[in-house]
């Protein structure tokens, strides 16, 4: 397809809220222990917000990234908020999201995928630049999920944890970097295996809901895992064959973290080593939308992307939705 011209991540931000559940909380509520959970999803910690709900998070991550770059609110010309968790079924949080930071001259909209919310958002945030619509698109992945975990159900409460992440979408210099290329799915088939039952059109809220726990997250993680393994190791292989890189081209993975199993198979199928994967899970669990940007957020303030750097960005959750986005890395 043709692009008018590219658009390139030229600022990052991030917001984790301060409180900390380490493995250790949990052996205290359910019958579960720190072995466990590190062996079989690598998860130390995870962070819960106790003070806002999902779009204080966003708003946060994306007041550090103006206090971290020159672009000022008023400036941003869209915003999508990636969430399963929005604060209200409508407004969408992208409408509060613009109020908290001042972003007067900004439209926006949220985006449900899920795992791969981010990956989808960014896609679409970049068609918004590479069409020459729009200059400053913010990208945000956001969830509260302790708004709907259960924690009496070990299966799913030591997965997740709260943040949110975002990024700034500009007009590349050049169509030698930015978002290059990607592969993006959604199978419906697979809502059965991990979703929400209630609180949508489908089941309303009821007390007879609120009493069968409905409107918590429900897992078959064994059905999940099995095709989120060959889900993301696939199409993380695939990008990278479509655009001519081998292993050695690619400067890092960046995967959705939802746990170490699924990163590990995906970069061994790629044939990349260990030390050229983003990896935050341990600190922080799954926190949905927000996971990719936070890997590439911490990863840039380290020093550790330069330039140039081909990167490999890939998801798979909820919907089933999956997918992976090739980004040359322009910030210095
Ligand atoms: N502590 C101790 N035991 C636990 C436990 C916990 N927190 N959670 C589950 N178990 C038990 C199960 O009850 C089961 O016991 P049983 O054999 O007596 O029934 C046993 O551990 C094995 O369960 P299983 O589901 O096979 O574990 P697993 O190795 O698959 O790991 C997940 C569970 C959830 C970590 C894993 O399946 C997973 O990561 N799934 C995919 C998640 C994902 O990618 N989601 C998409 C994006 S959100």
């Amino acid at each position: 397809m043709n692009k008018l011209r590219n658009a390139t991540i030229t600022a990052v931000g991030m917001y984790v809220p301060p409180k900390i559940l380490n493995n250790k909380y949990f052996e205290k509520i359910v019958d579960t222990n720190d072995e466990w959970i590190i062996t079989r999803t690598g998860i130390k910690e995870r962070r819960i917000i106790e003070d806002g709900a999902t779009s204080d998070l966003a708003a946060r991550a994306c007041q550090d990234l103006f206090n971290n770059s020159k672009v000022k609110p008023e400036e941003i010309d869209c915003i999508i908020v990636a969430t399963v968790t929005p604060d209200m079924f409508f407004p969408a949080t992208a409408c509060l999201v613009q109020d908290k930071i001042g972003a007067k001259n900004a439209w926006g909209f949220d985006l449900s995928a899920a795992c791969s919310g981010f990956l989808f958002a960014l896609k679409t945030g970049a068609s918004l630049v590479e069409s020459g619509s729009y200059n400053k698109v913010l990208v945000v992945g956001a969830d509260k999920m302790s708004s709907i975990t259960d924690y009496t159900d070990r299966n799913t409460c030591v997965l997740f944890g709260d943040a949110a992440s975002a990024v700034l979408l500009e007009p590349s210099e050049s169509m030698e970097f930015g978002i290059i290329d990607q592969l993006l799915f959604v199978d419906g088939s697979g809502k059965d295996a991990l979703h929400m039952k209630a609180g949508g059109s489908l089941n309303p809220a009821t007390h007879e809901t609120i009493d069968k726990k409905w409107h918590y997250i429900y897992q078959d993680g064994k059905a999940v895992f099995k095709v989120a393994v060959k889900g993301m190791a696939d199409v993380s292989y695939d990008i990278m064959k479509k655009n001519g890189l081998s292993s050695d081209d690619v400067a890092y993975l960046v995967p959705h973290q939802a746990n170490l199993r699924i990163i590990d198979a995906t970069a061994e199928r790629m044939g990349i080593s260990k030390d050229k994967v983003m990896i935050n899970i341990h600190k922080y669990g799954n926190t949905t939308a927000a996971t990719i940007p936070l890997c590439l957020t911490e990863y840039y303030r380290d020093g550790k992307i330069k330039k140039g750097d081909n990167l490999i960005l890939s998801a798979f959750g909820a919907g089933y939705t999956w997918g992976a986005i090739y980004l040359k890395w322009s910030l210095a």
